[in-house]
């Protein structure tokens, strides 16, 4: 990425500490019931595999890919599924796992379709989300930390397809304009 540098936003250890208290959260709220993690691709597989192995209740998971099309940093708001679920959602708990939220229009279409398979109930659980770029109602039940509107990259999140396997997570910004 010409002309951009990749300044740190969030350390291994505090991505770990959200993770972990995410992970506590959704254990003490589906101690009873038969839950389903349902994992964004491919940005969110690297927070599900962490995610869950903090879970201390017994969980399924599956997984969708969505398109939205656009290109880098910007999305068109059209969006296309291009791996479905496979397993039957009727009577489950469905958690969907989303990196992060933007204008809510990836979660919005998501949700509404999972609830057509008549789950028990639908919630979110994201590990970021830049609320204020938001333009369809759309909140997380479970949040790891509201993020300033940036481009963020690394830990599973991508930009054009490169820097998903970061380990930290990190704003892309133009050379000359990091802010202190
Ligand atoms: P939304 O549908 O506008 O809420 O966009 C959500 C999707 O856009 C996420 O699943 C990400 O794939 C992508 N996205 C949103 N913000 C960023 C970002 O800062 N970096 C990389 N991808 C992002
Ligand atoms: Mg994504």
């Amino acid at each position: 990425m010409e002309g951009y540098r990749l300044v740190p936003l969030l350390s291994r250890e505090k991505i770990d500490s959200l993770v972990k208290s995410l992970a506590n959260q959704i254990s003490k709220d589906y101690s009873h019931g038969e839950l389903v993690l349902v994992c964004i691709l491919k940005g969110a597989f690297m927070f599900l595999s962490d995610l869950m192995r903090h879970l201390q209740i017994p969980v399924q998971v599956d997984f969708v890919r969505l398109v939205s099309y656009g290109t880098g940093m910007k999305s068109s708001g059209v969006i296309e599924i291009t791996k479905d679920v496979e397993m039957p959602l009727e009577g489950k708990d469905v958690l969907i796992i989303e990196d992060i939220i933007d204008s809510g229009r990836t979660l919005r279409f998501l949700k509404d379709r999972l609830t057509l398979a008549n789950p028990r109930s639908v919630k979110i659980c994201a590990l970021l989300d830049k609320k204020a770029r938001r333009e369809v109602e759309i909140e997380a039940d479970y949040l790891g930390t509201e993020v300033e509107d940036v481009f963020v990259v690394g830990y599973g999140i991508d930009f054009i397809e490169s820097y998903r396997n970061l380990p930290e997570i990190y704003y892309v910004t133009p050379i000359g304009q990091e802010k202190s």
